[in-house]
């Protein structure tokens, strides 16, 4: 094996060894659970194989937790396969920016052509409280970081798929959209650097996706976002940002997310079907 694999190889090498590991050869939908989504795990379909992250190539133990997520594939009622990606990497994690992409890149590889990516999310906005979902429909990259290498000139006008975004309204029609804004991390914002998100267009802010759509968006793959409304931003509200506070408003809202979001997967899979 190259010593020192172009992230593409790498994601290719990641691939195989999920296949082996798996025993399924290609997955057609992947996801990326974020703050609050991993309930929806048990009822999109039928675990047939986890694996520990750190067994497949380019996955290493995660900074944060002491330990690393799973790959998950998941057999749809379809008879399809859904690959849920539990280790995401942040970019606060200090692994850099091709760590980050690895997931999607290896879900690429695997052969799928969907990538759902949730996340939990700040709002900019007071009409949207915690427990808000929002449809992600733009993003402000505010990492000054890109996961691409080399001349990749990649057109990202409508890089979060209008037609994936009809199909999870039409689960829920009173899904709001909004513009994610990602930020470096791992420190939340200021009000004044949340003001000016708000003028410049951003109505989320959050710590992951949009290095992650950048990524999937040169690798073809179509991109939904959902954001789940875990607080406030700073200075929309009274309350201080506590990321205890956080994890308790996801585990909240975990149920009603984890039923919508299987539902928007059921609805986006039964379109092979038609
Ligand atoms: N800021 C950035 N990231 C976040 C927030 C926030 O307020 N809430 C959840 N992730």
């Amino acid at each position: 094996m190259d010593a020192n694999p172009s992230p593409t190889q790498l994601a290719t090498q990641a691939a195989a060894a999920l296949a082996e590991r798996t025993g399924i050869d290609r997955h057609d939908i992947a996801l990326t659970l974020g703050s609050g989504w991993a309930g929806a795990v048990d009822l999109i379909g039928e675990t047939v194989a986890e694996i520990p992250a750190s067994e497949i190539p380019g996955f290493s133990a995660s900074g944060v937790h002491g330990h690393t997520g799973t790959l998950r594939s998941v057999r749809m009622p379809s008879g399809r396969h859904a690959l849920l990606i539990g280790a995401r990497t942040h970019l606060y994690e200090g692994r850099g920016v091709r760590a980050v992409a690895h997931g999607v890149r290896t879900a690429a590889a695997a052969g799928v052509r969907i990538l759902i990516l949730t996340n939990g999310a700040g709002s900019a906005k007071s009409e949207w409280p915690a427990g808000t979902v929002v449809l992600v429909c733009d993003h402000l990259n505010l990492t000054a970081r890109s996961p691409l290498e080399g001349a990749a000139f990649v057109d990202l006008a409508d890089a979060y798929s209008p037609r994936l975004r009809a199909l999870a309204r039409q689960v829920d029609p009173s899904l709001p959209s909004g513009v994610y804004a990602q930020l470096p991390g791992p420190h939340y914002e200021t009000p004044a650097e949340i003001r000016m998100i708000r003028a410049l267009g951003g109505d989320l802010v959050g710590m992951s996706t949009a290095l992650e759509t950048i990524a999937a968006r040169e690798a073809g793959l179509e991109v939904l976002g959902l954001s789940l409304v875990t607080n406030p931003a700073a200075g929309v509200a009274q309350e201080r940002i506590d990321h205890l506070a956080l994890m308790a408003e996801s585990r909240n809202a975990a149920p009603r997310i984890a039923r919508l979001l299987a539902d928007i997967v059921a609805r986006i899979d039964g379109e092979n079907d038609e």
